[in-house]
């Protein structure tokens, strides 16, 4: 096989080498094409065929619906580990030992205090803010508090500022939604592992001992699980961004939950609730909806089908899907959300329109509903995948930078005036 490229302008050529993945995958590799050439650029918009970064966190095949965690298939993470083993994982590149998730898990839970001086740019906001709003700005509020710049070769400072990034967030999420709920704020117990301080500190109320239910708890662990690494994805490729200019990490991670906010993206989730409650509403007549998702004129899309690299079923959605069934059946509950899902997925995998274009469910088409059964309001839907995604962030965050990659800036193709003499408004 071939170790280079050839590339043919005006008759000239020019050689650029390829680079092989792990896994086999080819890149041709660019980065002289503009020196080597007369200024030539590639354009791909929205980064389609572009590599940003070579990474050694998540592989995923979008055509046979792979993803793995440093190695580590996603199914076989969600069946025996938990959050913050594979949170370690993916930030560290190894499976902790005994020590090191103690470790781990003793530093995160001594980083879990916020400022109280927090709490007065909280009660800022208006009751009706969007909890990912607030969160991007606590996060952000975080670097006034913790103004020192970490010195990303120092193993023991990129450590602690880890750890304290890992505490800091679940608590700013749940502040989030005590503020839209108008209760008191929580702080973790010690005594509780991760995930279950998480649900304490969004759902335990100053007047009753709080309970933690372990049908919920496993359920809430495994979901979190499927969303912490997902490649070069909008909010990632924007954390990796902002910190290439060396920007911190709680001002890079509160970037990425801007980004992830969007219902493109992460915001995928609560939309998908919204269209099924609202399909419901209006009868339930799932071919209205799909034939609306197919017309061109109607700025409709089916939420939470589609995906920018999967052109096959998202493995994390048949995981989700199946635990979806097993949570509801556990609880109790009869959603009829769930029943329109189901109904909606069946007809759209018929469907020539979604199977041409190979349209499938994503992670977010059926994790509205797991989060609907723990008792989370749809407004937070997206603050819980922003916690799920932060070790990911984390890690690519520490990847870029120990990589020494050089400042995120793409080039662009002028399409403007050419140059024009300024014409006095009096002339124009
Ligand atoms: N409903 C109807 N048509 C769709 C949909 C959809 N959900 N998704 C894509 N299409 C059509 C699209 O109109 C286009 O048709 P045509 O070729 O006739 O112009 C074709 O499929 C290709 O779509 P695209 O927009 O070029 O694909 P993309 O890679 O740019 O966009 C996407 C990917 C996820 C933004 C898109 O599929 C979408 O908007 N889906 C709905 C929103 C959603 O569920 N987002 C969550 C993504 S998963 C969570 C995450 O990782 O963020």
């Amino acid at each position: 096989m071939s170790d280079i490229a050839i590339l043919e302008v005006d008759g000239k050529k020019y050689e650029f080498p390829i680079i092989r993945g792990t896994e086999g995958e080819v890149a041709i590799d660019i980065k002289k094409l503009r020196g080597s050439t007369e200024g030539i650029i590639t354009i791909d918009p929205g980064y389609k065929n572009t590599g940003s970064c070579q990474s050694a966190i998540t592989f995923l095949d979008g055509e046979k619906g792979i993803l793995r965690y440093r190695g580590y298939g996603l199914e076989d993470l969600a069946e025996n580990s938990n959050f913050l083993e594979v949170a370690y994982l993916v930030i560290f590149g190894e499976l902790p030992t005994k020590e090191q998730f103690i470790k781990f898990d003793n530093t995160i839970k001594s980083n879990s205090l916020i400022n109280e001086e927090m709490k007065n740019i909280l009660d800022g906001f208006p009751k009706s803010a969007h909890p990912m709003g607030i969160l991007s700005s606590l996060t952000s509020a975080l670097t006034a508090f913790n103004p020192k710049s970490v010195d990303v070769n120092d193993e023991e400072q990129m450590y602690n500022a880890i750890c304290k990034t890992m505490a800091k967030i679940p608590v700013l999420a749940a502040w989030a939604l005590k503020k839209i709920k108008g209760r008191s704020l929580n702080y973790a117990d010690n005594s509780m592992n991760y995930i279950e301080n998480i649900m304490k500190m969004m759902f335990a109320i100053p007047t009753e001992k709080y309970k933690t239910n372990p049908i919920v708890a496993n359920a809430l662990d495994q979901l979190l699980i499927l969303h912490v690494d997902h490649e070069q994805n909008c909010s990632t490729s924007t954390v990796r961004i902002v910190g290439s200019a060396h920007s911190g990490l709680f001002a890079s991670i509160s970037a990425g939950v801007s980004a992830l906010w969007g219902p493109l993206h992460g915001g995928a989730n609560q939309a998908v609730i919204e269209m099924l409650e609202s399909i419901i509403k209006d009868g339930g007549d799932v071919e209205k909806y799909i034939l609306k998702a197919k017309d061109k004129n109607d700025p409709f899309r089916l939420m939470g089908f589609g995906h920018r690299v999967y052109k096959n079923f998202d493995p994390r959605a048949r995981i989700i899907k199946k635990a979806a069934d097993e949570l509801l059946e556990n609880l109790g509950i009869d959603d009829p959300v769930l029943e329109i899902a189901k109904h909606l997925e069946e007809v759209a995998l018929k469907d020539e329109y979604f199977v041409k274009r190979k349209l499938y469910p994503n992670v977010d088409f059926y994790s509205g509903i797991i989060y609907r059964a723990l008792g989370i309001p749809t407004d937070m839907f997206t603050v819980m995948f922003a916690i799920g995604r932060l070790p990911g962030w984390i890690a690519q965050w520490r990847e870029m930078r120990l990589n020494s990659e050089p400042i995120g800036r793409p080039r662009q193709l002028y399409i403007g005036e050419n140059q024009r003499d300024f014409v006095p408004v009096s002339k124009r």
